[in-house]
């Protein structure tokens, strides 16, 4: 099938190279020159393991072109996908639709004929029937252009795994006379045929199973965060308990892993645009508690903050190493990091601190220039007074405890993932703190 993708970010681009790897002609658009010229050339502007192959395999195979021409992308299929970004608004927490909003104005009146857009951003409930409005408002006589919901459930770092091999496929649709599920149906054929589950739903249902599912995967987290706080003042260790409670398949032992909590582009920002939406509905006391699985994560940066403060006293010119800066392993995103908001309210705190990740360290610098980069991992330990383990890459969990002894001024470290093994660096002579173990 022929189709476009519009927007090019983390979740357009993936979608746009994953598209034409199932065997379909792509073409990517962006109003963004630069990102499109790097796309172009096989450049994956963010790191995504096994995505810069999958892009330069299908441009190579002329299955896949990016565009910022909007009349092109008119002219190339009859089937959209829109891919951009709905961040958080300025000054409050409602999702900002107006990227959305824009690739209909944009689009809809140079298309000629019967298309159909999919929608895969994450939105507030009723943007999918707005845009239809809108879309209807626009359009040629003689052009039809239905909008449909189709959901994005992809993790950073497992990008192109999720896009081609999804647990499940969701779309929602006007119902009567809709053209998208057929439509749906050939897209995916290839999943489908793997028997993956297909939901087809009205458009609110669709916008809602995203949102929730993220603020469920949000309130886990946190949930086991709150009882972490508890397990650290009785002396009880909370990655025992959450095996203990994870052994319960009812229950799952995912994303029960206590520590510095969540962050990056989608968990914060959907259960606050949740909250407002549900808000506007005049349903906000049925979310009031994702204001407390929100406060809940924000209290375990601070946190590590003052378990710094309690093993060095004063922060004032102290030498602390944070490990990691992405949000989590993987990825190169800082959005919302825990890490780099540890080590930035540290170094305003005073403390001497010194960043290093094995790919996030670009966009850090961008973010909080004043810190002090590291070029690896043994330079970033070399004379620490403290080390905060803040994002649990491969490379940190697996340390050597008697080489960064060797390496750091005091043996002292904060697990803030749980993810050393607290024997093994005891025996190495270090002094261990982690969330929710005593
Ligand atoms: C999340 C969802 O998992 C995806 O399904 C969804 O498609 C995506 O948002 C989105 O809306 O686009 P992602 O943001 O890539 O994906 O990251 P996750 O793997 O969900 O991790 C989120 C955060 O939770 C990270 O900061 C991670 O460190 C933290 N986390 C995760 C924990 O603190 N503990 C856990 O046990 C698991």
């Amino acid at each position: 099938m022929r189709m476009t993708v519009i927007g090019t970010g983390y979740l357009g681009a993936t979608h746009a190279a994953c598209m034409a790897e199932l065997g379909h002609e792509v073409l990517g658009v962006d109003v963004d020159e630069s990102k499109i010229s790097r796309l172009s050339s096989g450049e994956v502007p963010f790191f995504e393991p096994g995505l810069p192959e999958v892009l330069e395999r299908n441009i190579q195979a002329g299955r896949l072109d990016f565009t910022t021409d909007y009349a092109r992308a008119a002219d190339f299929a009859t089937v959209h996908f829109i891919g951009v970004g709905t961040p958080q608004q300025r000054g409050s927490y409602a999702a900002d639709t107006r990227y959305v909003e824009a690739v209909i104005d944009d689009l809809v009146p140079q298309l000629t004929g019967d298309h159909v857009i999919f929608g895969k951003s994450t939105v507030p409930v009723g943007t999918a029937a707005a845009l239809q409005e809108r879309a209807d408002a626009l359009s040629k006589p003689d052009t039809t252009v239905e909008i449909a919901w189709n959901p994005e459930f992809l993790r950073e770092g497992y990008a192109v795994k999720d896009t081609i091999e999804p647990d499940r496929i969701v779309l929602g649709t006007c119902g009567v006379d809709s053209r998208a599920e057929a439509i749906a149906r050939e897209i995916y054929a290839i999943p489908l045929a793997r028997e993956t589950p297909f939901l087809v739903t009205n458009l609110q249902t669709a916008e809602l199973v995203k949102v929730s599912a993220n603020a469920f995967l949000a309130t886990k987290i946190s949930f086991i965060n709150a009882v972490s706080e508890v397990c650290e003042i009785v002396g009880a260790d909370v990655t025992q308990l959450a095996d203990a409670i994870g052994h319960d398949d009812r229950i799952g032992r995912k994303f029960l892993g206590a520590g510095l909590g969540f962050g990056g582009g989608c968990l914060p920002k959907d259960i606050r645009a949740f909250m407002a939406r549900a808000g506007e509905l005049g349903a906000d006391q049925a979310l009031a508690f994702l204001r407390e699985v929100d406060a809940i994560n924000m209290r375990r940066r601070q946190r590590v903050v003052d378990l710094a403060r309690e093993e060095l006293g004063s922060l004032i010119g102290r030498r602390i190493t944070v490990l990691g800066a992405a949000f989590k392993p993987n990825s190169d995103d800082v959005r919302d990091s825990p890490a780099l908001a540890v080590a930035g309210q540290l170094s305003l705190a005073g403390a001497a601190v010194r960043v290093y990740d094995p790919e996030a360290m670009d966009n850090a610098r961008r973010v909080f220039p004043t810190l002090d980069y590291a070029t690896s991992l043994d330079d970033a330990l070399t004379g620490a007074e403290l080390v905060i383990l803040a994002t649990e890459w491969q490379q940190f969990r697996e340390m050597d405890p008697a080489h960064a002894g060797e390496l750091v001024q005091d043996r002292l470290l904060i697990d803030g993932r749980n993810v050393l093994t607290t024997e093994a660096w005891q025996a190495a002579g270090w002094r261990l703190r982690a969330l929710g173990r005593g």
